[in-house]
């Protein structure tokens, strides 16, 4: 089974298991990345009647179409489901997020939700953290000196080239960078002055993750 087939099946898990509680007061709060793109697909054709959905970056909004009406954040009081992937996950559901560079917005909307379900297949589970290379956002007077403090703390920190985020800001990436400590790790790292967010997702966790593998898909909650 290739990992696209893992995705797609992960996102349709997601679908039924939320379609059930949707009514016309339910907003979604819609991640980024490819496997979010099949769950976009799964609500495009859905016929349900919601009150809207908010977006963790321009191109998912794009992605959705005209039967979905897309929230600002500032729009509503809470966010009912948060679906959305995650580069990474372990056993206590903490996540390395931010691969497609919204980890910003992801992280909100992920604090705004009621219940974030996090979408994976069985590749990104790990036992320590770290192997995918952590995604940081930055202010771009501050890159270097940030860089610079990373180095100190064992890091290796590599300039994602010509990537501009949703917000304006420029993303470090960090390798070689094993996370003992993910909810240690991730205030450090926010308190490093020019961090605009890291992809840590520690101190607010998913609620569930769906893994989709061979043999079929693991519904896990916390
Ligand atoms: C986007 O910024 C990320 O957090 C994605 O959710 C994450 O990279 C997973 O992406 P894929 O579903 O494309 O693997």
């Amino acid at each position: 089974m290739s990992q696209d087939t893992k995705k797609k099946n992960s996102a349709k898990a997601a679908f039924d298991l939320i379609k059930p509680n949707l009514n016309k007061d339910s907003v979604l709060g819609i991640g980024t990345g490819s496997t979010t793109n099949f769950f976009i697909e799964e609500l495009n054709s859905a016929d349900i009647d919601i009150k809207g959905a908010v977006c963790s970056s321009i191109s998912t909004e794009k992605n959705l179409n005209s039967s979905i009406k897309v929230l600002g954040l500032n729009e509503v009081h809470s966010i009912d489901f948060y679906i959305d992937g995650a580069d990474e996950f372990n056993d206590r559901f903490e996540l390395i997020k931010g691969g497609g560079g919204a980890l910003t917005r992801e992280k909100i909307l992920a604090y705004s939700s009621l219940k974030f379900i996090c979408i994976v297949d069985d590749s990104k589970h790990t036992d320590l953290l770290g192997k995918f290379p952590l995604p940081i956002e930055v202010l771009e007077i501050a890159r270097s000196a940030i860089s610079r403090e990373i180095m100190k703390m064992g890091g290796k920190p590599v300039y994602r080239n010509g990537f501009i985020t949703d917000n304006g800001n420029q993303i470090i990436d960090v390798h070689k960078f094993p996370i003992k400590v993910p909810f240690e790790l991730e205030e450090k790292l926010n308190n490093i002055p020019g961090v605009v967010e890291n992809g840590i997702f520690s101190n607010r966790k998913a609620d569930v993750i769906i893994n989709a593998k061979e043999q079929g898909i693991d519904i896990l909650e916390l």
